[in-house]
């Protein structure tokens, strides 16, 4: 039986992951469970899982919960996880995956900002100790489904596919005018908060495209994006004979999540078919780059990649938030991004404090723009 540690277990992808786990009781034991803020919840979940190590990064986190900054860090340390799910959103998530990694812990990663911001640390401490880093991101999970049996050598473009979130076709001059209640509204995955308003922006195809570089050993160069609104088509990848592999399925991270976690093989899971008996339509499309600039900030970023992909998504997390709060416009969140990057474009990153230091830095340098 493989034993799991959730991290972010009361968000989506931790939910997600706890029913994964409830399908196959007889493969998986879950054995630590760390969260923000929510202890209600938690408590709810190690109850039913029978799970002693708990831990939450706001304290106070109560009887038998531990508690600070360091709280999922512990988690992954007592409860001797053969894999760690990490669901945590944001950068919170970055040190958590170097612990999983650096303890020789599989680390089945949906937390995409752990690569776009310290990809260079992660991807070293994993390939030292000879730990695989398994994507849960439906795009990469789909990517990494394609390239099974494949000499990565073969690979010539990486096409990751994004729904185009709900303002696809909305004219670009009405984008201030947007509201969160609006941006929150996906039209095809249900999500955390900031990954959907960043869905909408495109920010998040952007950390996508960066997250794929560091996963797959490939250039922003060999990476695009095609906009595919039924969301059926996951990613694809073609190869030097020009031959293009892609995962199709219904919208369901639990796949990814059971794929990541029962890694080389495959278990059965109760889930909906694609149905294939009536017409099935997939549209694809060309993203528009004029109204949606988040995916050449991305390009941009990787130009210096241990140092400006931490500060776009540093800032694009303030951004976001400020968005939410009525503090800004929509197509503000990405004027934030660019300009704090372009603030912070010299600095030099040489160690995983610095980067979280330069984590800090961007974060108070976006939050002066804003004001
Ligand atoms: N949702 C999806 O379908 C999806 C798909 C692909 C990739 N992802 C990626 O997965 C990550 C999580 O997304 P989500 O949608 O699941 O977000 P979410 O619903 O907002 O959940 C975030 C989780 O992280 C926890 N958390 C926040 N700060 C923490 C910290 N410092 N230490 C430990 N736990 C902390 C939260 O705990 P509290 O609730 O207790 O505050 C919550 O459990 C993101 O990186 C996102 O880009 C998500």
């Amino acid at each position: 039986m493989k034993r799991i540690a959730v991290l972010g277990s009361t968000g989506s992808i931790g939910e997600s992951t706890l029913e994964v786990l409830r399908m196959r009781p007889d493969e998986f034991r879950l054995v630590g469970l760390a969260a923000g803020k929510n202890t209600g919840r938690l408590r709810e979940q190690a109850e039913e899982f029978r799970v002693e190590i708990l831990g939450v990064s706001s304290p106070p986190g109560g009887q038998g919960i531990m508690s600070g900054e360091d709280a999922a860090l512990e988690v992954i340390r007592r409860s001797e996880p053969d894999i760690v799910v990490n669901g945590i959103s944001g950068a919170a998530g970055f040190l958590p995956s170097l612990e999983a990694v650096r303890q020789g812990v599989a680390l089945a990663l949906a937390n995409k900002e752990s690569l776009v911001i310290g990809g260079r640390f992660l991807t070293e401490a994993a390939c030292r100790n000879g730990v695989p880093i398994l994507p849960v991101d439906s795009e990469h999970s789909a990517v990494f489904q394609c390239l099974a049996g494949e000499n990565p050598e073969n690979i010539r473009r990486i096409i990751l596919t994004a729904s185009g979130g709900p303002f696809r076709q909305r004219p670009k001059e009405t984008f201030s005018s947007i509201t969160p209640a609006e941006a929150l509204n996906h039209p095809t995955w249900s999500m955390g908060r900031r990954i959907t308003i960043d869905s909408a922006t495109l920010m998040n195809k952007g950390l996508e495209m960066i997250e794929a570089c560091w996963l797959f050993g490939v250039g922003m160069d060999s990476i695009e994006v095609t906009v595919h609104p039924q969301s059926i088509v996951h990613s694809m990848v073609e190869f030097a004979d020009r031959s293009i592999k892609a995962q199709l399925s219904l919208p369901d991270m639990r796949m990814a999540i059971a794929y990541a976690l029962s890694w080389p093989e495959r278990i059965a899971l109760p889930l909906a078919p694609l149905p294939t008996d009536t017409a099935l339509r997939l549209d694809f499309f060309p993203p528009d780059q004029d109204k949606f600039p988040s995916l050449a900030v991305a390009r941009r970023a990787m130009g210096r990649p241990s140092v400006l992909p931490c500060v776009m998504n540093a800032a694009d997390e303030v951004a976001v938030e400020a968005f939410l709060k009525g503090a800004i416009g929509f197509d503000g969140i990405v004027e934030v991004v660019k300009k704090t990057m372009d603030m912070l474009d010299t600095f030099e990153v040489e160690t995983p404090e610095e980067l979280i230091a330069l984590d800090k830095n961007a974060r108070k340098t976006a939050g002066a723009l804003l004001s």
